[in-house]
Formats: C-alpha cells, sequence, structure tokens
C-alpha cells in the first residue's frame, strides 16, 4: 500500500518504524532518560532504532555520547531547511541505534515554525522517507507544549508518557490530553497512548505508591506494568555519555529499561 504524507503515519507494513513520542510537558520526569534507555534496550534486542532528540537542550544527543559541536548539524536543519533525514543520522551511537541529534539551535525553530507553511508536519515529513530503515523511531520531546511539541504529537503513531513519581505527578496531565486530541481530530486521528510509564519510582515510601495508585485510577491498563525505579546509576550514565546498559549492565536501572522494551514490543 503506498502511504502518501495526507494518509495516516500509522506503519503499514511490518519492515516500516513505529514511531513512539515520549511526552510530558512538565521538566524533568525522565524523558529523555526513557528515551535514550529504551532505545537502548530496544537495539540490545536487536531492533533498528531511531532516536530523534528534539529538545533544544540536547539532553538525549550528549546522553549517547554526541558531542554538540557548533557546526553538528541537527533536526534544526531537518524541520526549517528541508535537509534530509539520511543527512542527519548519525549511525550507531549504541548498539542498534541511530540518533539525529540536537542543539542549542533548534531553539530558534521554536519560534521560526510559527511563520512556516504546514508546520506541524516538519518533522513527520521529516522522518517519512526513513521510517523504511527502523522498526522503531523514538522521539524526546522539549518540557513545553510548543511548536516542537505539536510536531512529535503529528509525527507518533503513538506517545509514551513518563510521570514523576511525586507530588503534583498528575499535574499538567489535563492540558497534555487536551492538545493530544486537537492533534488527534485534525492532523493524525490514529494517534494514541502506548503507555504511561512511572519513573524515580521508589517503592520504600507510600508516597510513590499512592502516586501510583492514582495514576492507575486515572489512566487503567495503559500504564506499563514495569515501573523505573530511582537509582543514582540512571542519573550518573549521561555525564559517561552511555545508556544505563553500557554503564552499570546489571543494575535495576538497566533491568527496568530491558523490561519496558519487551513491554513496548508486545504492545506495539
Ligand atoms: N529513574 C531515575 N532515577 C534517578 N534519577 C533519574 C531517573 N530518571 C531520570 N533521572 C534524573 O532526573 C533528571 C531529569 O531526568 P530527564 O532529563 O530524563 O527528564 P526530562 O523529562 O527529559 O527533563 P526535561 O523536561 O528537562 O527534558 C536527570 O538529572 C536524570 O538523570
Ligand atoms: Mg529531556
Amino acid at each position: 500500500m503506498i502511504q502518501t504524507s495526507t494518509e495516516s503515519n500509522h506503519a503499514t507494513e511490518s519492515n516500516h518504524a513505529v514511531v513512539l513520542v515520549i511526552i510530558n510537558q512538565k521538566g524533568g520526569v525522565g524523558k529523555s532518560t526513557t528515551a535514550v534507555n529504551l532505545a537502548a534496550s530496544l537495539g540490545e534486542l536487536g531492533k533498528a532504532v531511531l532516536l530523534v532528540d528534539l529538545d533544544p537542550q540536547g539532553n538525549a544527543t550528549s546522553g549517547l555520547g554526541v558531542e554538540k559541536a557548533q557546526d553538528l548539524q541537527c533536526v534544526y536543519e531537518g524541520l526549517i531547511n528541508d535537509a534530509e533525514a539520511e543527512k542527519l543520522i548519525i549511525r550507531g551511537v549504541t548498539p542498534g541505534v541511530d540518533i539525529i541529534p540536537a542543539t542549542i539551535n533548534l531553539a530558534g525553530a521554536e519560534v521560526e515554525l510559527m511563520n512556516e507553511y504546514a508546520r506541524e508536519r516538519r518533522l513527520a515529513d521529516l522522518l517519512q522517507p526513513v521510517r523504511p530503515n527502523y522498526e522503531y523511531i523514538l522521539v524526546d520531546c522539549p518540557p513545553s507544549l510548543g511548536q516542537l511539541t505539536i510536531n512529535g504529537l503529528t509525527a507518533a503513531d503513538h506517545l509514551i508518557i513518563p510521570i514523576q513519581c511525586e507530588f503534583f505527578a498528575l499535574e499538567g496531565l489535563t492540558k497534555l490530553l487536551e492538545t493530544e486530541k486537537i492533534v488527534k481530530t485534525r492532523m493524525n486521528r490514529d494517534l494514541d497512548i502506548l503507555g504511561v510509564l512511572m519513573t524515580m519510582y521508589d517503592g520504600r515510601t507510600s508516597l510513590a505508591n499512592q502516586v501510583v495508585e492514582e495514576v492507575k485510577a486515572h489512566f487503567g491498563n495503559t500504564v506499563f506494568k514495569t515501573k523505573i525505579p530511582r537509582a543514582v546509576r540512571l542519573a550518573e550514565a549521561p555525564s559517561y555519555g552511555k545508556s544505563i546498559l553500557a554503564y552499570d549492565p546489571k543494575g535495576k536501572g538497566a533491568t527496568a529499561y530491558r523490561e519496558l522494551a519487551k513491554e513496548v514490543i508486545d504492545r506495539g
């Protein structure tokens, strides 16, 4: 079946990537940690993965050891200057994983996209030609609901929403779900939530368990069975430019992200 860019983004062939967008406009909930380590875990399982860094902070980029040199071609070039995805891809940053990096240059896109034609579809159109080359494309979103995140929502097949096991965990989610609904209605009718992921879980605290119960009451089975534990090693790994699988392969963080990868494959 031939797909045009106006049709659904959904994979129609078995060798056509599923686009998973990691999203929550709340800052510091574990989006980039999940993007990097889920990508690495899917790669370890033999999947062909492309990670797209859609955040000007570039945490997923540096988290996999890519140096954000000033002249590094980043996703900005694809969104604004029509550079081909192929030309932006850095290959094999960790086994099975390629990346389209982000640098601070991407910050300009938030404003520049406002004046562009078909601005919401820029990421979807950028990724379309490389979808046959991958099984999973993971997109790490910035902590806002601006043009970059709208591009993420428009390009997505499914969303992964990390939620930190903390006070006010559900804060802001209403706005995120409203935005999802608008994009689904107007631009991407097959968009859905693959799963809600509880992050930085510390089972010794009753607060963490209360938050999990509250989120489950809200999202039911959409919540992944896998919870990502709070683990110092997960916070340390990016400063070495390594995934948790490379930095602490036998630790609880690596174990959790491997479990998550299996759950994603089962669901997706
Ligand atoms: N499971 C975890 N255990 C311990 N620390 C974690 C865990 N997950 C993430 N962190 C740390 O918490 C901080 C925020 O995580 P991360 O950068 O992944 O969140 P984010 O949602 O991408 O943030 P932003 O909204 O700024 O993009 C980082 O310092 C990260 O190393
Ligand atoms: Mg981030």
